[in-house]
């Protein structure tokens, strides 16, 4: 395995968009902070393959990048310290998205949020189930694995609706590693439940959908006008106002210390008028922003550093990514013809040769059994008794000539209910079919 020697914590952001205040708290504020604690190694990096995915506009996907690399400098993120890269410099990604590819099980992509939610959105419109998936979007959560496992994170900080990708990133290291030997670290989620979700302009949460949001480097005066239009209730000047509900106050939270926060809601319960709230709004977020925007601006008229920035954290991951690929692709067999197996690193090829096999036996209540047993003698699947030997002997058949397919149909005779997208059982049948087909 490929230990690292500290805490490896990673994330990415999709290239997508313009970074608007929601991301700020929500993200980039979080991970600048936490890339300056002691003993951790930071990976950050702009998902551009990943923005492919829903953007198919080549400037904006390029304009984003810039955005959102500005962005992150801005706000303090230090290349020196950190390892901050764009995806698509470290080809070694796609090259293990396709390793991982191969042992990721379809059944487990069906299961993907995104993916289903295509396809109830299709059914509700009374349209084909896969109209309008692309591959690539079916295929997102594996990018994303190849993303976390490259580097052998140990913690990927997102947010909730992307716990599910890293459970699959763990699935995926799982598969790999009883495959081909311990070389790839699952990853955990890291949810922080202290950063807010921001509310937009309209009360919903900020976000791009739904066209509410406040951008982050906005000009002053942009900032300060999409601060006066935010919604509020019709309270006149003098009349107490509540602070639950609005959004002038939960977007001042996010910024606040205690003290400012307590004293804001004072002034609200004092019958402060909206106008003056959105003032000290914009006053407070001024504040933290305003020192930034002209770094920000700088980067933006000066793509060339960027880049050059961008050019040497790409040095530095494919440092790790070069020679990590080239122990995977020794590990699953794309090596040298010269090249030997590395029993000591793992390499489980040689016992791999050993096909996975069903044993067919009698237990003492007189019934006939099976049990599919992996080339270590894992128990894959197990049987319930058959009257006779017959019986066992035809399901068996079935399973082998079938393979996963004939699952659901002997789901009755089975102990218990096996998920046919269960990676190690989809690879025994498949190579026990693969073998009786030879
Ligand atoms: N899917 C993430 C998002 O849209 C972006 C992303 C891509 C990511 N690869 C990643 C996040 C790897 C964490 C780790 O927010």
């Amino acid at each position: 395995m490929n230990v690292p020697a500290s805490r490896r914590v990673l994330t990415g952001i999709t290239t997508s968009g313009t970074p608007h205040l929601g991301n700020y708290v929500g993200s980039i504020r979080a991970s600048v902070r936490a890339s300056r604690q002691p003993g951790v190694q930071s990976f950050y990096f702009l998902a551009d393959y990943h923005a492919l995915i829903k953007c198919q506009e080549p400037a904006r996907v390029q304009r984003s990048t810039l955005e959102i690399a500005a962005s992150w400098l801005a706000a303090g993120l230090d290349p020196e310290h950190v390892t901050f890269y764009r995806q698509s410099d470290i080809p070694e990604i796609p090259e293990l998205t396709w390793l991982l590819t191969c042992v990721t099980g379809k059944g487990l992509l069906n299961r993907a949020h995104a993916y289903k939610a295509m396809l109830d959105k299709n059914q509700a419109a009374g349209a084909e189930p896969d109209d309008g998936v692309t591959a690539g979007l079916y295929m997102y959560p594996v990018l994303m694995g190849a993303d976390i496992l490259m580097f052998s994170a140990h913690q990927v900080p997102v947010g909730r609706d992307q716990i599910q990708h890293i459970e699959m990133a763990r699935d995926m290291a799982a598969s790999f590693n009883h495959l081909y030997g311990e070389h790839l670290v699952p990853p955990a989620a890291l949810i922080d439940d202290n950063v807010a979700l921001l509310p937009g302009l309209d009360g919903r949460k900020m976000s791009k959908s739904y066209d509410n949001t406040i951008a982050l480097f906005g000009p002053r005066e942009q900032l300060r006008k999409q601060i006066m239009s935010i919604v509020t209730d019709s309270r006149a000047p003098g009349e107490p106002k509540d602070t639950e509900g609005s959004a002038v106050y939960a977007i001042y939270r996010a910024f606040a210390d205690d003290a400012e926060a307590a004293a804001f809601a004072q002034a609200f319960k004092g019958g402060i008028g909206w106008a003056d709230a959105k003032q000290q709004l914009f006053e407070r977020i001024e504040r933290e922003i305003g020192p930034m925007r002209a770094r920000y601006e700088h980067l933006m008229a000066h793509p060339e550093e960027v880049e050059a920035i961008l050019q040497a954290g790409a040095r530095k991951a494919r440092a790790l990514a070069t020679p990590f690929m080239q122990t995977l692709r020794h590990a699953v067999g794309l090596r040298a013809l010269t090249a030997q197996p590395d029993r000591a690193q793992g390499d489980k090829a040689t016992a791999r040769a050993a096909l996975p096999s069903f044993k067919q036996y009698r237990e003492a209540d007189g019934r006939f059994y099976f049990k599919l047993t992996d080339a270590h003698g894992a128990v894959l699947l197990q049987s319930q008794g058959f009257e006779s030997p017959r019986e066992a002997g035809q399901a068996v058949k079935r399973l082998q000539s079938e393979g996963a397919t004939a699952l659901p149909a002997l789901a009755p005779r089975l102990q218990a209910t096996p998920d046919p997208a269960a990676p190690a059982l989809q690879q025994a049948l498949q190579q026990l079919l693969a073998a009786s087909q030879a």
